[in-house]
């Protein structure tokens, strides 16, 4: 079985020497917390500077880059967000915790992102502000939801955390700056990393005071005051991931520019196979390619292909999710704080939701019949991308005999 490439070790990560070095250099100061440090502090202004927004605040994970929104924002008990059901869990984690109530809109059927006409439907007033996933590094039409959401003073909330250098349509600027707010993570698995951490950056000073609170206690450390603002929790990025991002961060174009070669060697070999629809390039970062089976024209559905890829070691799976972020038990058994369900109750919430009820059907179809992940790295030599363009080949024609 062939092996690739792959984020969970060395093979598909640029970690290297210069991390190694940043990590010792820190290690020799014996200073490895953030406070009165000088690496955190930098990732932050290195990271504003080069995503092109006033500020970045650094955290913990990409979970706590978007509960720094969340709690930015000040939602109040039973406001609600709306978010995509096609999304990691860290999405609508920070919304819950801030005891806001979390409302799914549909996605779109080729890009699995909201739209403008899916955030409009579920926009109430009770709706604080929408968070748009940049989902696998594809270009959310995020100026299209904030024009829906702006009359109504709903803000947007860009999770880009598999959006790195993501550039949505209706501009030249990279995602997480088209919103109020814009949340990033350096989990393992994503374009840069350092292990875990989150970087949540926005224009507006007093949000990212309001975050830089938040992610310390309330503990306003500018004043030389010893109390404490706000309820925080305890987010504070280490001095030892600070210094592994900052040496990630210059690595970022390299990476985008490798993995958008990668994509567009495979989508060259895949083109021609009927109903197959390939990721639109435009913008697009590749946290992982995605495909999208039309399968009334391919006659087999997602998982009938990846069933065909067995024992070929190709990095390939059906349907990103197993299910949809509103069926999953701590929503649909409202497993919050204790047995009281709060806030998914009215009140606080304006209406109580049944989240076992809920349905998007072209998220459930996109889950259940139709995606296909191919996970790619930087670390994809031509040799790698020509055995999965093989694999994924010959694999659709094993599927399509199958039928025939
Ligand atoms: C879209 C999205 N949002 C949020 C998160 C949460 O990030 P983390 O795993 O760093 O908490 C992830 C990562 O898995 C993600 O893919």
């Amino acid at each position: 079985m062939r092996t690739y490439p792959t984020v969970d070790d060395a093979s598909g990560r640029t970690i290297g020497a210069a991390e190694i070095a940043a990590v010792t250099r820190v290690l020799e100061t014996g200073r490895l917390w953030r406070v009165g440090g000088t690496e955190a502090d930098a990732l932050e202004r290195e990271f504003a500077e080069l995503i092109g927004s006033g500020y970045a605040v650094a955290s913990g994970s990409g979970s706590s880059a978007v509960h720094l929104a969340v709690a930015a924002v000040d939602p109040e008990p039973g406001d609600e967000f709306v978010v995509p059901p096609l999304t990691d869990f860290g999405s609508v984690l920070g919304v819950l915790s801030n005891n806001a109530v979390p409302v799914f809109a549909e996605v779109d059927p080729l890009t699995g992102c909201l739209t403008p006409q899916s955030v409009e439907a579920c926009l109430t007033d009770r709706t604080r502000a929408v968070i748009v996933v940049h989902l696998f590094g594809g270009p959310a039409d995020v100026e299209g939801i904030k024009a829906v959401c702006a009359p109504r003073g709903v803000v947007v909330i860009e999770d880009c955390a598999q959006a790195y250098l993501t550039v949505p349509p209706g501009g030249s600027t990279y995602a997480g700056t088209r919103g109020l707010i814009g949340c990033f993570s350096l989990q393992q698995s994503k374009h840069i990393t350092a292990g875990e951490g989150g970087l949540t950056v926005t224009d507006d000073p007093e949000l990212a005071r309001r975050m830089r609170l938040f992610a310390d206690k309330g503990w306003p450390r500018d004043t030389g005051q010893r109390d404490h603002l706000m309820l925080g929790l305890n987010y504070r990025m280490s001095e030892v991931a600070a210094a592994i991002g900052r040496v990630q961060l210059t690595k970022l174009p390299d990476v985008v520019r490798r993995r958008t070669e990668v994509a567009a060697a495979l989508s060259e070999r895949l083109r021609d196979l009927p109903g197959l629809v390939l990721p639109r390039p435009e913008g697009h970062s590749y946290f992982l390619y995605p495909l999208v089976l039309d399968v009334e024209t391919t006659g087999f559905t997602n998982r009938e292909y990846v069933a065909q890829l067995a024992g070929t070691g190709a990095p390939v799976g059906a349907g990103y999710l197993q299910r949809p972020v509103y069926r999953t038990t701590v929503l649909t058994e409202k497993r919050t704080y204790g047995t009281s369900g709060y806030p998914l109750h009215a009140p606080p919430a304006a209406t109580e939701p049944d989240y076992a009820s809920v349905r998007c059907e072209v998220t459930e179809d996109l889950i259940a019949r139709r995606l296909v992940i191919a996970l790619i790295n930087e670390g994809f030599g031509d040799a790698d991308v020509d055995a999965l363009g093989d694999a994924l080949t010959d694999a659709y024609k094993h599927a399509a005999d199958q039928v025939a």
